[in-house]
């Protein structure tokens, strides 16, 4: 008998975990509805504390301030890991521990890109669209002030040794086959993983891990859901109203609208914070387009927007389609030839 109660004492803590989840510091809240369908806004996202680094969303939608830099930053090459960068001091522990792991299992890892600041995403965002036009920089890079690399919480990881992970292919090796299975168990989730451009809005990134501490990152994973349907489900409270009606063909938008401004695009960023990347093709022709929803409630930022293009979704859905159609395969290898070392957005 007492160990059939332990049983069911066991089966209730699990459930309990599941259900409740780990103590992060803030209660969870309730959804503020379902997730937003993939468009661009620049909406001050909350919880953003400092503290709240685990639970703190950014994405195509929501941001944090210009201001925003991590109190904690420490070298990356802190953890033992190679690659440079600078990440949270949060993560230094679990990071060290993936990086020995990784080591002994045989599928060394490395860091390309870590932190960056919004001046460095600024450059990195602005070099994919002086490369290749805004509405496909939209696809795999994060507008300034919507990048978790700014939240320092971001890596992209790349084979060690081995060069830039940003080749199309970095998730059929070993250490990226080894990120994908075992990230999670130290803390680390894959944020666009496979398949799911419908719901994060950015192509797969199969290199591309947001550290949210190792209780949360097994929730996540037992979800089953991407890191940004989870959040939101669980910890977002920000308001983000319905994007207004689009009647008209969108536009690219307006140098004016456009966040970077000419001037500011940098021809050759450092490679370090500007990788080469391919995009996915497989995803792209899945890209949905939000749907044209009532007029929103204009929503206040604490600070000047940092940018406001509003058709980008569906215009990036049109780029999206135009790989499909067009065959991405000979696109890539077109861009690639054309490319060389030319860098892309991690
Ligand atoms: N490539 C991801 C979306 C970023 O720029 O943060
Ligand atoms: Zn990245």
């Amino acid at each position: 008998m007492p160990a059939r109660l332990a049983s069911v004492a066991a089966a209730l803590a699990i459930l309990a975990a599941l259900l409740v989840g780990p103590a992060l510091g803030p209660a969870r809240a309730r959804a503020m509805g379902p997730l937003p369908a993939c468009r661009y806004d620049d909406i001050l996202t909350t919880p953003r504390g400092y503290v709240d680094w685990a639970i703190t969303l950014v994405d195509t939608i929501l941001r944090v301030p210009k201001s925003y830099v991590p109190p904690d930053l420490v070298a990356a090459s802190t953890a033992g890991i190679t690659g440079g960068g600078k990440v949270r001091a949060v993560m230094i522990d679990d990071l060290r521990a993936m990086t020995e792991d990784a080591a002994a299992a045989g599928n060394g890892i490395g860091i390309e890109s870590a932190y960056r600041s919004f001046a460095s995403q600024e450059s990195v965002f602005a070099s994919w669209v002086k490369q290749f036009g805004y509405k496909q920089a939209l696809t795999v890079s994060a507008r300034p002030g919507h990048s978790e690399h700014q939240l320092g919480l971001a890596i992209d990881f790349r084979s060690e040794p081995g060069g830039s992970p940003f080749t199309g292919t970095w998730g059929t090796t070993p250490a990226g086959k080894w990120m994908k299975a075992h990230g999670w168990e130290y803390g680390f989730v894959m944020s666009y993983p496979k398949g799911t451009l419908a719901v994060t809005c950015y192509a797969y990134e199969p290199w591309h891990f947001r550290y949210v501490g190792r209780d949360l990152a097994a929730l996540i994973h037992a979800s089953g859901l991407t890191p940004r349907q989870y959040l939101w489900a669980h910890f977002t409270t920000t308001v983000v109203p319905p994007p207004p009606p689009t009647k008209a063909p969108p536009k690219a938008p307006s140098p004016s609208a456009t966040p970077l401004p000419t001037a500011s695009i940098v021809p050759s960023p450092s490679p370090s914070l500007v990788p080469t990347i391919q995009p996915t093709p497989t995803l792209a022709p899945t890209f949905a387009p939000p749907p044209a929803t009532p007029a929103p409630t204009p929503v206040a930022t604490a600070e000047p927007n940092v940018s406001q293009p509003a058709a980008a979704v569906a215009a990036a859905t049109g780029v999206a389609m135009l790989l499909g159609v067009v065959g991405v395969g000979a696109w890539l290898a077109r861009r690639r030839g054309s490319r060389g070392g030319v860098v892309g957005p991690g």
